[in-house]
């Protein structure tokens, strides 16, 4: 099993604000899509019904207690016991996708992180749960979004 942990995360470890992200960054949703396309993401139920939908090309893997069950199109888990026996027996590498909570839950489990850090500061009410300080940074490539002309960092950290 190998789970990475993919956000985008402002100066202020803002990472959303009323259960939607707080920016538009077209250029940063498509390296996400090439990135998880073909792999499962992992996500709590709140992220799930902010995209409002599941993502192609991807196994969508929902943590919730309440209100979805599995289907052709999610594969819903109750707990992260089962969770993790699932993701055990997955040969590919499974994206963990938010939001905060689910951050949480699965850092410790997680080798690796994939993080837009936007720089800028957002006002929001989701926050980074993760201390990158605990983690090693691996590389780094910058880039401008043309469309927000925001700036923005990629980085990879491995577990230290
Ligand atoms: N910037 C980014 O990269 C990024 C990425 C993803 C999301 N986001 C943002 O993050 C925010 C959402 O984050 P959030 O922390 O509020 O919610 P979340 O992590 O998406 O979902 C939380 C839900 O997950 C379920 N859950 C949590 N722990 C569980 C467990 N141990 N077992 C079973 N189910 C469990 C619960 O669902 P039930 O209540 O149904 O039981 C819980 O309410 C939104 O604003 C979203 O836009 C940002």
């Amino acid at each position: 099993m190998k789970l990475t942990a993919v956000a985008a995360v402002s100066e202020n470890l803002v990472i959303g604000k009323n259960n939607s992200l707080p920016w538009n960054i077209p250029e940063d949703l498509k390296r996400f899509k090439n990135l998880t396309s073909g792999s499962p993401i992992i996500m709590g139920r709140k992220t799930y019904e902010s995209i409002g939908r599941p993502l192609p090309n991807r196994t969508n893997i929902v943590l919730t207690q309440k209100g979805y069950s599995s289907s052709d199109k999610i594969k819903v888990f109750s707990n992260l016991d089962n969770l993790l026996n699932y993701c055990e027996d997955l040969d590919n590498e499974v994206f963990v996708i938010g939001g905060s909570e689910i951050y949480k839950l699965l850092e410790p489990y997680c080798s690796k992180l994939v993080i837009t850090h936007v720089l800028k500061e957002f006002d929001g009410d989701a926050f980074f749960p993760i201390n990158l300080e605990n983690w090693k940074l691996l590389s780094s490539e910058e880039f401008t979004d043309e469309s927000s002309q925001l700036r923005c960092e990629i980085k990879i950290y491995n577990k230290t």
